[in-house]
């Protein structure tokens, strides 16, 4: 309707109420050009009735104008196609389009996902591995007793070679069978031990410790004594604990040489020979699914195009599911929900514990006490102790 009002009025240009009445009326009219009306007299009785229709018509204009108004999108005066498919409703919407960069949508998701992830508690459960349900030795036995001694109101479980894979199966094989294809037929079982403990994060949360490790102060308060000089964070809040392995800034006192021999890749690391987190956090999400990718990759790269045909270095190894990668996941993570690049100087020097997003950063002392630099120091204020087995990864 609206477009044949259009029409209507364009087609008034040429209609001979907007001629002029003395000029071509005698020519285009034979009718009007009548011999006994002279021009006088005819617009004398023409000029209301021309003005009443004009007025008529700006009316119109204006009803059908005012009409349109709501439908005109953002405020544009000139009407636009509407496209006779797809006609879906358009909301009145009229906020600015949005300038959002993909990174500012992302640290919003981040965000609201640690916000739901406050709303529980960390599990109360501690995991540790080992190849069978003997340990191998006394030593580590007594390593063990000091989990349960200090946390008695902790589940513990200790999953071995086969109560591993069934754990791995039933958590992921009808979600993501490839991590499953993965930790069964890693041909260096490392990988597989690394990969387990973001699963165990993932999937359970709770504490996942290394079977060498032995615990001094009860897991509840690791919290509470990390943010309790930082009025501002709530227990609540932290969704994850990291702990510092390396931090090792000073050129002058730790040179490339050392960092290199050291078997390090950066001058600051975090731990993943104990991850303490609660279940779904996306930094755990995020390293199995970048221990996917490289691995899938590595695979198609490699000559067989099958697993059982990797063959890594120790150097590769630390950067597919090592500490290499939990390092490069945790920074990415960080620099995501903070919106900013992190940089390691703002990762130097923790003292008593640092937060940023819902992530608490533990320093060296707390989950690797004595280990000789990082300012590490001894035993006595640390969380617990490593004892850097090392042997059990073979
Ligand atoms: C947050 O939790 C609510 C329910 O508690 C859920 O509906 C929503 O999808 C969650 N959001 C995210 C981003 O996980
Ligand atoms: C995993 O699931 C697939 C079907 O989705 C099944 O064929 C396979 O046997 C399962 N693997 C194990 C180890 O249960």
């Amino acid at each position: 309707m609206a477009t044949d009002l259009r029409r209507d009025i364009f087609r008034g240009m040429y209609n001979p109420v907007y001629r002029n009445p003395y000029a071509s009326e005698k020519d285009d009219n034979p009718k009007n050009s009548h011999a006994s009306f002279p021009p006088g007299w005819l617009s004398c009785i023409r000029l209301p009735r021309r003005q009443a229709i004009i007025s008529f018509l700006n009316v119109l204009l204006l009803v059908v104008f005012i009409w349109h108004i709501p439908s005109l999108p953002g405020h544009s005066f000139l009407p636009v196609p509407v496209p006779h498919t797809n006609l879906t409703p358009q909301k009145p919407d009229f906020t600015p389009p949005t300038t959002s960069t993909s990174a500012e949508d992302t640290r919003r998701r981040l965000l609201t996902l640690s916000k739901n992830l406050s709303k529980i508690a960390f599990p109360k459960k501690i995991w540790q591995t080992w190849k069978t349900i003997a340990l191998p030795n006394d030593e580590t036995f007594t390593r063990r007793q000091t989990w349960h001694a200090l946390n008695p109101t902790h589940e513990y479980d200790l999953l071995t070679d086969k109560s591993a894979l069934d754990y791995v199966v039933n958590n992921f094989n009808a979600t993501d069978p490839f991590i499953v294809h993965l930790y069964a037929n890693f041909p260096q079982r490392i990988l597989a031990a690394d990969l387990l403990r973001y699963l165990i994060a993932f999937k359970s949360g709770g504490v996942y410790s290394d079977i060498d490790t032995e615990c001094k102060k009860p897991i509840d308060t690791w919290v509470s004594q990390s943010i309790a000089h930082l009025p501002h964070v709530k227990q609540e809040d932290i969704n994850i604990v990291v702990g510092m392995e390396l931090d090792i800034l000073d050129k002058t006192k730790y040179s490339d040489k050392w960092v290199i021999e050291s078997g390090f890749a950066q001058r600051i690391q975090f731990i993943q020979w104990t991850i303490y987190a609660k279940p779904g956090h996306e930094i755990s999400r995020r390293m199995i699914t970048s221990v996917q990718e490289k691995v899938r990759e590595d695979i198609q790269k490699s000559a067989g195009k099958c697993i059982s045909g990797l063959k890594y270095s120790e150097r590769e190894i630390l950067d597919r599911t090592g500490p290499f990668g939990w390092t490069n996941a945790v920074m990415g993570y960080v620099n995501d929900i903070m919106g900013r690049e992190v940089g390691f100087e703002e990762y130097t020097g923790i003292k008593e514990g640092k937060v940023f997003g819902d992530v608490l950063f533990l320093p060296v002392n707390r989950w690797s006490p004595g280990v000789g630099h990082s300012d590490a120091g001894g035993d006595e204020t640390a969380f617990m102790i490593h004892h850097f087995g090392g042997s059990w990864r073979d």
